[in-house]
């Protein structure tokens, strides 16, 4: 019943699928003389339409099977409403609910899978990230559930962070790594159009550059970085290094969620941004929350690498082996 907004829709389905039937089986009724009319003396009525001169259309009535097998298609609707669910709320005599089979169905596969997820449960998330069958798990889980965003290498793009090179907005502890998958996140920079013209954003842009070490137009630089100290630094800091806390990112590194062209910048000045990260908490299980953690985790924290060369690939080219199968 919660499928419908109100009671009346249930009774006007019932309605119609009930009518339905009965509306079939009066069509027949009422054509009864004529179908089991036999031919005068052997000749068929024809309807008087002719093509190509002599191809005459015959008004023969339908076979007798015909008539049977309607009425039995009428028959196994009316069985088929009694015991499925299929006249509004009327939940059918067997009881059938896809719901319940889905849930069913659900529950059967996480106790299928409870032992594989057990042994991570006492690990921290560093030794998980170290587990080469959790990381596999790991990367199928972000393959399915977090690649169409930050792509199946993790590398991001336009507006959606690279979560492989160390660079954080929100952070990159296990703790808020895990928040992040939990809860979501919601970056937003305000817009600046009321305060900030065109030129003068123009040459904040040009300061912003100029901290990532980018070609700038130094007089232009000068001009923008007072007006940066003006609206910018309580977010981004006096240094441009941004403030994790409010998602701001640094703007000193040379990584851009939308890009270092100054008409880009321009635009996030004037425009603002508005982004978001959906929370994942109620598609994902807490265990596989934490098995991304660490997968996500380990991505800019090789584990055990601290000697150098790790066998099992770098991040960009697991998914790509993956994909390859
Ligand atoms: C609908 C697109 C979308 C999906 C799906 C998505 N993300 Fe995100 N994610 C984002 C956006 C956008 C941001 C940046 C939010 C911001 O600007 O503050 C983000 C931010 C993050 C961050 C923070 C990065 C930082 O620099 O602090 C992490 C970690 C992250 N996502 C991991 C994941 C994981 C793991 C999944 C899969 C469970 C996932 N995301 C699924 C869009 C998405
Ligand atoms: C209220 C806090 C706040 C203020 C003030 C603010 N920003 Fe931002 N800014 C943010 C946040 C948060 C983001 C990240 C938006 C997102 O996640 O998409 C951001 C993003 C940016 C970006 C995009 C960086 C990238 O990686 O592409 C630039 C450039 C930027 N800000 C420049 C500025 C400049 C210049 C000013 C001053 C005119 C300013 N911001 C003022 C919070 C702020």
């Amino acid at each position: 019943m919660s499928d419908f907004v109100n009671g009346f829709w249930g009774y006007f389905i019932s309605v119609v699928a009930v009518g339905g039937v009965v509306w079939c089986v009066w069509l027949l009724y009422t054509q009864r003389r004529w179908l089991t009319n036999k031919p005068a003396n052997g000749k068929v009525e024809d309807t008087g339409h002719v093509w190509d001169g002599d191809l005459t259309e015959l008004n023969n009535p339908v076979p007798t099977w015909w008539t049977w097998m309607y009425l039995l298609a009428c028959v196994f609707a009316l069985g088929y409403l009694f015991f499925m669910p299929g006249l509004g709320s009327y939940k059918g005599q067997l009881g059938y609910s896809s719901t319940e089979e889905v849930a069913k169905h659900q529950a059967q596969m996480a106790e299928a899978v409870r032992p594989i997820y057990a042994r991570f449960e006492t690990m921290t998330v560093p030794q998980i990230a170290e587990d080469p069958g959790a990381r596999e798990i790991g990367q199928r889980l972000f393959l399915n559930t977090c690649a169409q965003c930050h792509g199946s290498d993790a590398k991001g793009g336009f507006s959606f962070p690279n979560l492989t090179d160390g660079d954080w907005l929100h952070g990159g502890t296990p703790e808020i790594i895990m928040k992040t998958i939990k809860e979501g996140r919601h970056g937003v920079m305000p817009p600046w159009k009321a305060a900030i013209d065109a030129k003068t954003a123009g040459d904040i842009a040009q300061y912003v550059r100029s901290l990532s070490g980018l070609t700038t137009d130094p007089v232009r630089v000068f001009r923008g970085k007072r007006e940066f100290g003006n609206f910018c630094v309580a977010c981004h800091g006096v240094d441009g290094k941004g403030n994790q806390m409010l998602g701001a990112p640094n703007l000193t590194d040379d990584v851009w969620l939308y890009g270092s062209s100054e008409a880009s910048i321009v635009k996030t000045i004037l425009d603002g941004r508005d982004n978001r990260m959906p929370a994942h908490d109620h598609i994902l299980s807490p265990e596989q929350i934490k098995i991304l953690t660490a997968w996500v985790w380990g991505l800019s924290n090789k584990p055990g690498t601290a000697a150098g060369g790790d066998s099992t690939a770098t991040p960009a080219a697991t998914p790509a082996a993956t994909a390859a199968k």
